[in-house]
């Protein structure tokens, strides 16, 4: 017998365990009924977390959205001049039409990631855009195009931006959550959990820290814990611009180095190639573009993020789930059951997920959402990447993290590189762990496949 059964509302529908269904509007107590109520209550695409502080939340905001120019740090490579440029479809904060680029190598069936001194070319990210011929002070500097490398054998593999709606809330959940998800699947089609220390622990979660690891549950590849780190990430992979930050008095410098292209330093005397100030403070590197300075216990400096990473993080954090929609009672309840029976729910779990009573990150506690994701990588077969971490197997580098589905009809392109225009697209491309659902779903009368895409279109 399946688990799940799906509770349908007046506003629309959301799957939950069947011993905690009810429905919104009920005077039922379960916390499912009054949380399902908030997440399906929010009222529009892109705004905050009830509860939110919202002079606060416009502030992050503009920043997520604001452009850097060459003097802010942009550069030398970058893909893009503002978050916001990328993360904007539907909403500020959504997914983007931007397809990034990677490459690697394999030989003998193990992953290179360029990214070993030897053979150091940056990593697998090919920033498609340079800083234009600069003079600083009185040097002329040009930066070169990122290449990818002529022994490359993994080539121009393509990322779409992804949507970022509601993931504070995943940011709140324990790992522990995670590992129950990856034990309850069935085992042919059990996703991994990915742990590392994170690159930047966040302070105010008493569970991380500089030799803690962390269940891995952002990017499309798994490949960052938490959103503070993400928001480091990508500030310096996608615009360029290095940061400093304190964390319990350590200095936190894994985003303080400029990417140069294909990792060849510019001419001396080009800035790290930007024109941002140049630091001057011990222990931070010249280049980086914005720093808080020494991190001295006993001091404010003890503990913090640099401004802007602080704007996105708090942004992303306070972003409410994208809404639902409303269904005809047929397709809400055949949908669901199709969805279930199907398998898709085995990868893209209909489970209610549950915010701790007081989570760490500010987002409301004991709140209930469905993201219809494990956030687990599993092996997509042919749908893989094949991109992947120095010294992975092939197979490794084929596991994709489960996308989301909540809010899959806001996205104008769907799987990692946006080749599916749409979910019936997206599900025919499913292989590896993936394989049986397509097989199963490709063998639905076509009446009962539509019902499914109209469920999906739906969450
Ligand atoms: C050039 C376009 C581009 C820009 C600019 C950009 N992103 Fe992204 N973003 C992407 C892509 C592509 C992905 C998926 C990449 C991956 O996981 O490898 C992504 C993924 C993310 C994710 C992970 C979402 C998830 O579901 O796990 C977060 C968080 C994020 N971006 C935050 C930011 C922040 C903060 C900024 C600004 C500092 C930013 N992005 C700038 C393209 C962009
Ligand atoms: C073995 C786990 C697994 C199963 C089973 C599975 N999926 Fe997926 N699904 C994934 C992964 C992983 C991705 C991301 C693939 C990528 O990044 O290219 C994905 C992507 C998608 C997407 C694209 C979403 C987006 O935003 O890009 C849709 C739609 C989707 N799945 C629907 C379904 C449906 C419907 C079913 C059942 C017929 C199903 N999936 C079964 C793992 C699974």
């Amino acid at each position: 017998m399946k688990r799940y059964v799906l509770c349908m509302t007046t506003t629309g529908i959301a799957a939950t365990a069947l011993f905690g269904c009810a429905a919104a509007g009920d005077d039922a107590t379960g916390t499912a009924a009054t949380a399902e109520t908030a997440q399906l209550a929010t009222a529009a695409l892109g705004s905050a977390l009830p509860g939110t502080d919202a002079t606060r939340f416009a502030e992050a905001r503009d920043n997520f959205i604001q452009e850097e120019g060459i003097s802010d740090g942009l550069g030398p490579t970058f893909n893009e001049s503002a978050c916001g440029h990328c993360h904007n479809t539907g909403a500020v904060g959504g997914s983007g039409v931007q397809i990034e680029r990677r490459f690697g190598k394999v030989t003998n069936g193990i992953f290179y990631g360029y990214d070993q001194p030897g053979d150091n070319e940056g990593g697998t990210l090919r920033q498609l855009f340079s800083n234009a011929p600069f003079v600083n002070g009185t040097v002329s500097c040009t930066v070169p195009l990122d290449q990818e490398p002529a022994d490359a054998t993994v080539h121009n593999v393509g990322r779409r931006s992804l949507p970022l709606f509601g993931l504070g809330l995943v940011d709140a959940m324990p790992d522990g959550w995670f590992d129950l998800l990856a034990a309850i699947e069935p085992s042919a089609t059990r996703g991994t959990v990915l742990r590392s220390i994170p690159q930047f622990p966040d302070s105010r979660d008493p569970n991380q820290g500089l030799n803690k690891t962390r269940v891995q549950r952002f990017g499309i590849k798994d490949q960052q814990t938490n959103l503070v780190s993400f928001s480091g990430d990508a500030y310096v992979n996608e615009m360029g611009i290095t940061t400093q930050s304190c964390y319990k008095g350590t200095s936190i410098l894994a985003f303080a180095n400029e990417n140069y292209p294909n990792n060849k330093a510019l001419t001396a005397g080009c800035n790290g190639g930007d024109l941002a100030p140049a630091q001057t403070i011990p222990g931070v590197p010249v280049e980086t573009d914005d720093a808080v300075g020494a991190c001295v216990v006993g001091t404010t400096k003890v503990d913090q993020i640099q401004d802007d990473l602080a704007n996105f993080l708090f942004f992303m954090e306070h972003l409410a789930p994208p809404p639902s929609a409303a269904l005809d009672p047929f397709t809400a309840v055949a949908g669901a059951f199709l969805f279930v029976a199907t398998g898709c729910g085995d990868c893209h779990t209909p489970l209610p997920f549950v915010t701790p009573s007081s989570p760490y990150n500010g987002v409301p506690g004991n709140f209930v959402f469905f993201p219809f994701s494990d956030f687990l990588v599993h092996d997509m077969g042919s749908l893989g990447d094949g991109i992947g971490n120095t010294g992975d197997t092939v197979a490794k580098t084929r596991q994709m993290r489960t996308a989301p589905l909540w809010g899959v009809r806001f996205n104008t392109q769907l799987l990692h590189d946006g080749r599916a225009p749409n979910v019936r697209a997206a599900i025919l491309a499913h292989d590896g762990q993936g394989r049986a659902a397509k097989t199963t779903f490709a063998a639905l009368p076509s009446a009962d496949q539509a019902v499914l895409v109209a469920f999906v279109n739906a969450l």
